[in-house]
């Protein structure tokens, strides 16, 4: 908890200095008579006041997105088997935006599951058929300081335990490429490296960029460009979404130890087994055709190395 920790010591000393700022302004202007007398240094005052009052805002809807993913943490590992999507981004990079905008359209659904989700974890509805989590994360920041690591760690779990990142970048930002970097530096750090990747390339209305797909970035990774605010290439964003989550179904042939009956109770649960015969060690040979994903997330819930079963 000591991220929020750090951030509640910033507020309570912009807050401290935000007061002294107004005291020191309703002192000056009794000096000079009242408005109408602006000199230089009340101009800086006005200014002061502004940007703190601008960071105390910027603390406090981050102190939210903190808490209310610690709150959903533990809801998040004993989810379903419904796919987790989360977005990662550098701050400001319009991560909140997207989430509202997609999932916006969703909000009035009665489903008891996420009737009580907070808001920064919501279903997403992509077809008539399929779903997925969204996930809303804190924005990350250049080089985390060494104290705040740990804190991110924690916060930051649900991102390597996803099944895909939706990577959010300003495309007005003039060192964007430089924040992708910075991005991925984090995602290595927390360890989520494994987890695929679709680049989002949001804010295209401030570039005149058009929306949709574009085929593979860096030769490998999906990526798309859309605005958050004007709603432009969220189709696109949704379809490529569908099919990175649900469309690697493969046959896979896993050799089960007896102690591994849970994770076999859940892969019939799941509807995936096509069949399955004992050998003579006692295990079970199953056939099973699963989205890769899918098989991640059944093994990693049932703390087994998916490597070792074929
Ligand atoms: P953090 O919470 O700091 O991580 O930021 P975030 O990535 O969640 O960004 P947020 O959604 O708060 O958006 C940052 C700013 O960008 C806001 O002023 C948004 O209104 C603006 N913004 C987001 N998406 C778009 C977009 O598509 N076009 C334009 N013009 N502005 C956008």
């Amino acid at each position: 908890r000591s991220y929020e920790g750090k951030l509640q010591v910033e507020l309570a000393q912009l807050q401290h200095l935000a007061t002294r700022l107004v005291r020191g302004w309703s002192h000056l202007e009794r000096q000079k008579g009242g408005i109408g007398l602006r000199g230089p240094g009340e101009t800086q005052l006005e200014t002061d006041r502004r940007l703190i009052g601008k960071r105390i805002k910027t603390i406090n809807s981050r102190l939210q997105k903190v808490r209310s993913q610690h709150r959903q943490g533990r809801r998040l590992r004993n989810r379903t088997a419904t796919p987790v999507v989360s977005l990662v981004g550098y701050t400001n990079a319009g991560k909140t935006t997207l989430f509202n905008r997609l999932t916006g359209a969703n909000m009035y659904v009665a489903d008891k599951l996420f009737a009580t989700l907070d808001t920064t974890l919501r279903k997403l509805q992509l077809t008539t058929g399929s779903h997925i989590i969204l996930s809303d994360t804190v924005g990350f920041i250049r080089n985390i300081p060494h104290d705040l690591i740990d804190a991110f760690h924690a916060t930051l779990e649900e991102i390597r335990e996803a099944d895909l990142l939706l990577h959010v970048i300003d495309v007005s930002d003039e060192q964007r490429r430089a924040r992708i970097d910075q991005v991925n530096a984090v995602i290595r750090e927390i360890g989520a490296d494994r987890v695929p990747q679709v680049m989002v390339y949001n804010k295209i209305d401030l570039n005149g960029g058009i929306a949709g797909p574009a085929g593979l970035f860096n030769g490998t990774l999906p990526h798309v460009r859309v605005s958050a605010r004007s709603g432009e290439g969220l189709d696109d964003l949704k379809q490529i979404i569908n099919k990175s989550v649900f469309s690697q179904r493969h046959e896979h042939v896993l050799r089960l130890p007896p102690s591994a009956s849970k994770l076999r109770a859940s892969l019939f649960r799941s509807g995936v087994v096509i069949e399955e015969h004992l050998d003579e060690s006692g295990s079970w040979i199953m056939h099973i055709n699963v989205e890769d994903t899918a098989l991640r997330r059944l093994c990693r819930d049932h703390g087994v190395d998916v490597a070792q079963l074929h």
